[in-house]
């Protein structure tokens, strides 16, 4: 036998007992083996080429894979309101003449619209049914929800987000990402942090005191991470105190990973990072997207908008990576550390042993009834003279419809989070179907034919508000103005007919001053998804009674609002320096009248408060709805500090309970007292301080509509 065929043979008959070996070996391959005996094993058999291979991205929205140990790409998708086209802007995705395909899925009402509900449960549902869509879609890890606290009126982004209070947004969040990850699919809560506007939103370096950063914008981050275990989180564009977010230690390592625990991985903003060492020694685990995205990207030419891409590229490519590690600058075990959470966040979601297929159902019946119940939840009454709401259809017999927002669902603002539902249908139609033949729904567009037409009818609605051009990524607006000629539209059209309604799209403020006192009725519907149009026929007619609270204060004028003077910055540089006041903080604590407050919302019927209860462990009171209608109430608790060692706001959000009853139906609301609720944060000492001594807790139905008082000392 010749010899090469004598080693052949021999390799052949050597085979079955090395793969034998092998696979005894490969713990990481044993599904039931513990997930850090997997993480462990799996690591210890990558070269150092294959780790740092791991550590920049694979596609727009894929990490990278291995195929020679068989680890897969985490096939990512953007949210936090359904399940977004991940193949990237658009033009990246037309390939010569075969244009990728579209994705679909169902489109649930904007962040700042779920905040408007004060239901972690229903945050919960939301959460879990984009987890389902995800899973039919073929995804393992949706880059939601965002939870940057709403500073700015104008900044483009605030329909995203839970709203101006950190209490009110961590609870939220804290339901749709356990919803989502009880599914298997990875949550990824954005943008840390202090990413507060859009306004050179690449650059800008935000500087806040460790105060308000602590007590304002980092709560509902580490509520995500403490209560929730969010797998990921993704690192903000903007600086923050001179540094930038995707390469700062402090907040990365010693804040988000050694202060909370944080158990998974940071991702990075796309094309959000700048410094290879740095970056990498920050505690930064995964850069997306990947490099080579990035490069067709840049040979398109795809405008981005102002301040978008910029002209860098991919930092932790191996090319940049690899000789940082080689010369010490990167130690070999902090990029262990990256492997090992991308690792654990892999195992423990399941992407090694049940890959998701893809090819599922999404906006079924199910899924859609949950967009359903968000929107009916978020809609908010914000006036209701003379009890205009619900439409008398006894009365109302003619209705004109009329204003840029009727024959157009508005489901969501603009940019990464926008959903392409399979449908939608507007509130023109809605109401129309709703309606039915006995009423007659009449439909302008603009003045002066939508002014005629509301002079012929018993009811006028008028929809106004933003779109997802006015309110969007990578922009602010200009001012607090509804689009041009809308507040004209609404003035002659109230001329014309006293009982007109107004039905805004605002997820951020917007000013009504010029109307607001001449129109008896108005309705703020958000961006409410697929499903706006039915929810907000439901309140009009009153087969739904509103229960929407707002999240963020409307002011008067820009003027009013706690970062005029300090927004957007000036040299690059953003100073936070109205500290804690923020929102209804400075409001309430500067005695600034907003035209709508923090927490208003009214009802079809009423609540009454009473028998309020204060122990030391807990608050108790009861709610009855006294009213002609069921109903849901939204009572809020919030703390007063009588004697504060410190300048604090007058008062501060520390529960809610949303609470659904039936026409005469009582409930005890229970608000379960510790020493957070009266903490303050010491920036100086780096902890919370609970200050003893006399505390108000008040109990109402709005920031400014508080029904109950009593005082509790703290020991
Ligand atoms: C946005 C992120 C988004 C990412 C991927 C960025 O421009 O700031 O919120 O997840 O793009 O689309």
């Amino acid at each position: 036998m010749n010899p090469i065929r004598v080693l052949s043979v021999l390799a052949a008959l050597a085979a079955p007992i090395m793969i034998a070996q092998e696979s005894k070996k490969e713990t990481y391959r044993d599904a039931k083996a513990p997930v850090e005996a997997r993480v462990a094993d799996l690591l210890s058999r990558m070269t150092l080429e294959e780790k740092v291979d791991m550590v920049s991205g694979g596609g727009w929205m894929e990490s990278k894979a291995n195929a020679r140990l068989g680890i897969p790409a985490i096939k990512m998708a953007d949210g936090p309101v359904g399940v977004r086209n991940w193949y990237g802007p658009s033009a990246l995705t037309m390939r010569a003449n075969s244009p990728l395909p579209t994705v679909t899925s169902t489109a649930f009402p904007a962040g700042v619209a779920l905040g408007a509900t004060w239901d972690p449960d229903l945050l919960h549902e939301v959460g879990k049914t984009i987890g389902q869509e995800a899973i039919a879609l073929g995804r393992d890890m949706m880059l939601g929800p965002g939870v940057n606290i709403v500073r700015a009126p104008l900044a483009g982004r605030n329909f995203e987000m839970y709203g101006e209070d950190p209490f009110l947004s961590s609870k939220l969040v804290v339901g749709y990402i356990k919803g989502m990850q009880g599914t298997g699919v990875m949550a990824t809560v954005k943008h840390f942090a202090a990413n507060n506007q859009e306004y050179q939103r690449q650059t800008i370096d935000a500087h806040i005191d460790q105060r308000a950063l602590h007590e304002i914008y980092l709560p509902a981050f580490r509520a995500a991470v403490v209560d929730a275990h969010v797998w990921s989180v993704m690192s903000a564009y903007n600086k923050l105190n001179g540094h930038w977010c995707a390469e700062n230690p402090r907040l990365l390592t010693e804040t988000l990973k050694k202060e909370w625990g944080f158990k998974g991985f940071v991702v990075s903003d796309w094309l959000g990072t700048h410094n290879t060492a740095p970056t990498a020694n920050a505690g930064l685990d995964l850069e997306m997207p990947g490099a080579e995205s990035i490069k067709r990207l840049r040979a398109m030419n795809v405008p981005q908008g102002p301040g978008d891409i910029g002209q860098r590229g991919a930092v932790l490519t191996p090319e940049l990576l690899m000789p940082e590690v080689k010369s010490g600058e990167v130690k070999e075990a902090a990029i262990d550390d990256k492997i090992r959470r991308l690792l654990t966040a892999m195992f423990a979601n399941g992407l090694f042993d049940h890959p998701k297929p893809g090819g599922g159902q999404v906006d079924t019946p199910e899924q859609r009834a949950v967009a359903r119940k968000a929107a009916d939840e978020a809609i908010v009454l914000l006036k209701n003279a003379g009890d205009a709401l619900p439409l008398m259809t006894e009365k109302a017999r003619t209705i004109a419809v009329v204003g840029p927002n009727a024959n157009v669902a508005r489901t969501g603002g603009g940019g990464s989070s926008s959903v392409k539902p399979n449908h939608s249908v507007s509130p023109l139609d809605a109401i129309r179907e709703r309606a039915g033949s006995a009423i007659q729904v009449t439909f302008a567009e603009a003045m002066p034919q939508a002014a005629e037409l509301a002079g012929k009818a018993d009811v006028a609605i008028v929809f106004a508000g933003d779109s997802a051009e006015v309110e969007r990524e990578g922009h602010d607006r200009e001012s607090m103005d509804l689009p041009a000629g809308q507040d004209d539209l609404i003035q002659a059209v109230v001329k014309a007919n006293k009982n007109t309604i107004v039905v805004l799209n605002a997820g951020a403020p917007v000013g009504m001053d010029r109307w607001i006192g001449q129109v008896p009725a108005v309705l703020n519907v958000w961006f409410p998804g697929e499903e706006g149009g039915p929810a907000i026929a439901g309140v009009l007619f009153g087969d739904t009674n509103p229960s929407g609270h707002t999240p963020i204060t409307f002011p008067h004028r820009i003027e009013d609002s706690p970062s005029f003077g300090n927004y957007p910055g000036t040299d690059g540089v953003v100073n936070y320096a109205e500290g804690v006041y923020v929102g209804y903080r400075h409001y309430d604590t500067k005695n600034v009248e907003p035209l709508f407050c923090f927490g208003h919302g009214l009802s079809y019927t009423r609540f009454e408060y009473k028998d309020l209860k204060i122990s030391a462990h807990k608050t108790t009171l009861t709610v009855r709805n006294v009213g002609p209608r069921d109903g849901a109430d939204v009572v809020q608790f919030y703390v007063h500090p009588l004697k504060p060692s410190v300048d604090r706001p007058v008062q501060e959000l520390k529960g809610f309970r949303r609470t659904y009853l039936r026409r005469g139906e009582a409930v005890t609301v229970e608000f379960p007292l510790d020493s957070s609720m009266f903490s303050w944060y010491d920036g100086s000492a780096k902890k919370w301080v609970a200050d003893p001594g006399a505390y108000e807790l008040r109990v109402g139905s709005s920031s400014r509509d508080i029904r109950l008082k009593g005082n509790y000392e703290l020991k």
